[in-house]
């Protein structure tokens, strides 16, 4: 798999398949750009409960996978969209067990936490964008 910094890569996700493609896709970009074992699993649970959810209350929709490089640090970046339903009360959503499909209501706070930055833009009647972040530092180049 090729992959630089310019690069995204955009993935349709409307099934099961879809899900665990998009989740396998975090983790190869994860481990590509050098995060540490730990964070390209949780980078890849965060993608896979924000996929779930896609699927599970929009039914279709897209994420956005790429790698944003500042100065000083490393970004995994990712962007889910939807034209789904909407959250009605996204403070409320991030809580822990809000649940409106007999799920655990875990899947928003849990990514939530395990990302660095994360934010949902929510219309109702007009979709859903989640952009969640990991950041990693670089590492020092040792001075010749
Ligand atoms: N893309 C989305 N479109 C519309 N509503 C959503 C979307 N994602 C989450 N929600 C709403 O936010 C609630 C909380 O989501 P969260 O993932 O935290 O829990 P859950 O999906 O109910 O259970 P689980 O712990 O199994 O993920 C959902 O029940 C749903 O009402
Ligand atoms: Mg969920």
């Amino acid at each position: 798999m090729k992959m630089t910094g310019s690069e995204e890569t955009l993935l349709p996700v409307s099934s099961d398949q879809d899900i665990i493609k998009a989740r396998q896709k975090g983790r190869d970009l994860a481990a590509w750009a050098d995060f540490a074992l730990v964070d390209q699993t949780l980078i890849a649970t965060a993608i896979s409960e924000i996929a779930r959810n896609i699927v599970t209350y929009a039914r279709r929709g897209t994420i956005v996978l790429r790698i944003e490089e500042e100065p000083d640090r490393l970004g995994l970046v990712v962007i889910a969209c939807d034209e789904g339903p909407g959250i009605r009360d996204v403070a409320q959503a991030l809580g822990d067990h809000y649940t409106t499909s007999h799920g655990l209501g875990m899947g928003l706070p849990g990514a939530r936490r395990v990302m660095d930055d994360f934010a949902i833009e929510s219309k109702l009647g007009e979709g859903t964008r989640i952009t969640m972040k990991k950041w990693r530092t670089k590492q020092a180049v040792p001075q010749s």
